[in-house]
């Protein structure tokens, strides 16, 4: 028998008491989630900072910082709801190719960590605000390593047509000049391959480049303190209930195996999807069913305001209806209330005979979830239940 999101976790009588849609959040699997990387990772000098745009409710955020996980982060109101939610300011790292004034002030005043630097206007601009300030900045520079993760083409960040990070031929030059420059200190190193990525070719791929980096610039006397890999480990969308905890270890082993740290060199690591995607769930009800000539449809009051994820990159989510008991099934296109054919969760999806009223559950949606909601149609932004 399949099981279903509501077997062991809150009751359907409990779920049906809420105002549809919003977001489900089991924490015992957030929880069990952040335990594993802990343990990974606690024999080795890494530190695994939670990539706060995956999904940035405060109570989600709580936990994971109570985990002791740094954060990286993207804008200055990450940098506040990090702090909000206590992580150290030391272990909040801070990316982004369009960094403005205000947002590098921010970080400044709270001493962060590390700025993931993409260019060298933007280092100028650090060096700059930093002097005035009297702080230094503690910064990464992020390299474009031109690897293809091969992930959806909105997602892959590591190629050398994209905007991210600097051409590993300019390196040298750019090193150089944060040396020179006032108030930075140069610390690492920064790379990120894209997002979902489920095999790990593409990090061995990174950690070949990394060493290949690290030997030229030793040779030049050249040394870094930390060495950040990034984020993107995947997830199973197709079947979270085998998988509800991502290849961690496989992960975190192929950086143990392939990459050549320095003595006292740190990893760090940025992820999002693979800590929050699976405890996650979009529920909804469906409203009406419809026959049209050739479909089936389960209109449901979620829509793409509340996941784009389909809407934007074609993906799949698996999705269940929670509440009907029926045992035959029929094929449906799930589908959501707003004026664009895109809003379409799941084409030819097979379910239960559905019903209006029926509660839905669209699985595997805490990363890029709630965090990409929007108001369009003047809709509400859905709400957060917690497991506990
Ligand atoms: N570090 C950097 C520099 C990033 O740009 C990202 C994600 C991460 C870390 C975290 O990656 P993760 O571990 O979550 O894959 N909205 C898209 C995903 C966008 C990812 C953006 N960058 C989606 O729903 O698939």
């Amino acid at each position: 028998m399949e099981t279903r999101l509501n077997d062991n976790l809150l009751p359907l009588d409990q779920l049906m008491q809420h105002e549809t849609p919003f977001y489900f959040y089991d924490l015992d699997l957030l929880r069990a989630t952040i335990s594993h990387i802990n343990e990974l990772t606690a024999s080795h000098n890494a530190i695994v900072h939670y990539a706060v745009k995956a999904n940035g409710n405060p109570r989600i955020l709580k936990e994971i910082a109570a985990a002791g996980l740094g954060a990286d982060v993207v804008s200055g109101g990450e940098i506040i709801a990090a702090l909000d939610a206590g992580f150290s300011p030391g272990k909040i790292t801070f990316a982004g190719v369009g960094k403005t004034d205000r947002e590098i002030k921010l970080g400044l005043e709270h001493e962060i960590g590390c700025f993931n630097v993409e260019s060298v206007p933007e280092l100028e601009v650090i060096s700059q605000l930093a002097t005035e300030m009297g702080k230094t900045a503690n910064v990464a520079l992020r390299v474009n390593p031109d690897i293809d993760a091969h992930t959806h083409r909105f997602i892959t960040t590591a190629t050398a047509d994209n905007k991210f990070g600097i051409a590993i031929e300019f390196l040298p030059q750019v090193v150089k000049r944060a040396h020179a420059l006032p108030g930075i200190n140069l610390r690492g190193l920064h790379f990120h391959l894209g997002s979902q990525i489920t095999v790990m070719r593409p990090y061995q791929m990174l950690c070949e480049t990394i060493n290949r980096l690290l030997d030229d610039f030793e040779h030049d006397g050249t040394t870094f303190e930390i060495i950040n890999v990034g984020g993107g480990l995947g997830i199973d969308y197709a079947d979270p209930d085998a998988h509800p905890i991502a290849d961690f270890e496989q992960f975190f082993a192929t950086f143990h195996h392939h990459l050549n740290l320095r003595q006292g060199q740190q990893l760090h690591f940025e992820l999002g999807r693979s800590i929050v995607g699976q405890c996650g769930s979009l529920i909804a009800r469906a409203t009406y069913v419809k026959h049209n000539r050739n479909k089936q449809f389960v209109i449901l009051d979620a829509g793409m305001t509340d996941l784009i994820r389909p809407a934007l990159y074609d993906a799949h989510h698996k999705i269940e209806n929670l509440s009907s008991r029926s045992s035959e099934r029929a094929t449906y296109d799930v589908v959501g209330p707003v004026c664009e054919s895109s809003d379409t969760f799941a084409h030819d999806c097979s379910l239960p005979t559905t019903q209006r009223g029926d509660l839905i559950a669209i699985r595997s949606a805490g990363a890029y979830g709630e965090s990409m909601a929007s108001t369009y149609n003047m809709r509400r932004l859905p709400q957060a239940v917690f497991s506990i």
